[in-house]
């Protein structure tokens, strides 16, 4: 199949409405968010949301979350819409915030991927909200990257991995946050944060005004074992990663492991404050600046840098990643969770 890609704003009439009329009749577009680039389909399709799956590679087992451009249709595709939904929409959508309610029937089972509740999410990108419109359809939509590859931040991104396996992809420029988006479960007695995102566990609780399950980050051992309790399949370790190996440290073991680098292999090592800044580096032992890269200190502007330097490394054939976590203050949260998730056990 050619992949065609056009390049869009908010105001491409035209190649909106082509992307529109290839949705209604149950093909696959690949469109940015705000978060990183979605592969889209009619959600209340079995036929097109299964072509996710197969071009995806995706697992059956893993849920697709449902994109909406009005709280009225994200209404309408579940059967519990409820107070809590209503503030947070109110407070974040369109905004990378998703939220997991008792699914309508309205929703073919194969999106739910069998479960009784669905992801909704309202995108704030002006593509993808015309898109929505103008299709008037919601759209089933995961990360366009083939199933445990990074997610696509960038339209290269997207066409390495579904170019020749889709007919379209719309290009938006660079996604503004870089990290998929925060995944709240408003389904049972109490809220609970099941990804971490840039909404973070605090501005949930100030909304709602109430104590909930905030994201708890496991510790490493955890993290990088499955456990014996079945979890949400995008809650899976070793998700999010680059292909070359990676090796996330605490700052206090990269000190010592930086001092054992021989030269032997090719590295490079990724930190979010200069490496002059790391303390008791020994004199005459800094790294030299081309295995060195910087990240920027500030998290939004970490986020939206993160996985394009990974893509970027993985063309590279380098031995391995190093990279220096951040603190485990709040607004890191969600991206010490995707590096725990992508690092590999020394
Ligand atoms: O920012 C985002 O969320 C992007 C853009 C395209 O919207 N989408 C995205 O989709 O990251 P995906 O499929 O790569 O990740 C969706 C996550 C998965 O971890 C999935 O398991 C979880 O959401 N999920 C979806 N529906 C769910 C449900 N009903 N219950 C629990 N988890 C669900
Ligand atoms: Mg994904």
């Amino acid at each position: 199949m050619k992949t065609e890609i056009l390049e869009v704003n908010e105001h491409s009439e035209s190649e909106l409405r082509r992307a529109a009329e290839l949705l209604q009749q149950g093909e696959l577009v690949a469109f940015p968010t705000e978060t990183v680039y979605g592969l889209g389909a009619n959600a209340y399709s079995e036929e097109a949301v299964a072509k996710i799956f197969q071009a995806k590679g995706r697992p059956s087992n893993n849920p697709l979350i449902v994109h909406i451009s009005s709280i009225e249709k994200a209404r309408s595709l579940t059967t519990g819409w409820n107070e809590r939904a209503s503030r947070l929409a109110e407070a974040f959508w369109p905004g990378p915030l998703t939220m997991i309610l008792p699914k309508h029937p309205a929703i073919p089972d194969i999106v739910t991927a069998g479960g009784m509740t669905v992801g909704l999410r309202m995108p704030q990108h002006p593509v993808a909200l015309k898109l929505l419109k103008i299709s008037g359809l919601p759209l089933a939509a995961p990360s366009a990257n083939l199933s445990n590859q990074l997610s696509p931040t960038q339209v290269e991104h997207v066409s390495r991995g579904l170019a020749g396996k889709i007919p379209l992809i719309l290009d938006g420029g660079a996604c503004q946050k870089g990290i998929e988006s925060t995944v709240v479960d408003l389904s049972s007695a109490t809220w609970r944060v099941l990804r971490p995102g840039s909404i973070t566990n605090a501005m949930i609780k100030e909304v709602l005004q109430e104590d909930g399950q905030p994201f708890q980050e496991k510790n490493q051992e955890q993290t990088s074992h499955q456990s014996t309790i079945m979890i949400s399949p995008g809650q899976l370790p070793q998700h999010y990663a680059p292909r070359t190996p990676l090796f996330a440290l605490e700052e206090e073991h990269a000190k010592h492991l930086l001092h054992e680098l021989d030269g032997s292999q090719k590295v490079i090592w990724l930190t979010h404050q200069p490496i002059e800044s790391i303390s008791d580096l020994k004199k005459g032992q800094a790294l030299s600046p081309k295995i060195h890269h910087l990240l920027p200190a500030d998290p939004a502007a970490y986020a939206r840098r993160l996985y394009a330097l990974f893509h970027e490394l993985d063309q590279k054939s380098l031995d391995r990643i190093y990279i220096t976590l951040p603190p485990s203050d709040s607004e890191w949260l969600a991206i010490r969770d995707r590096l725990l998730r992508a690092s590999k056990k020394l």
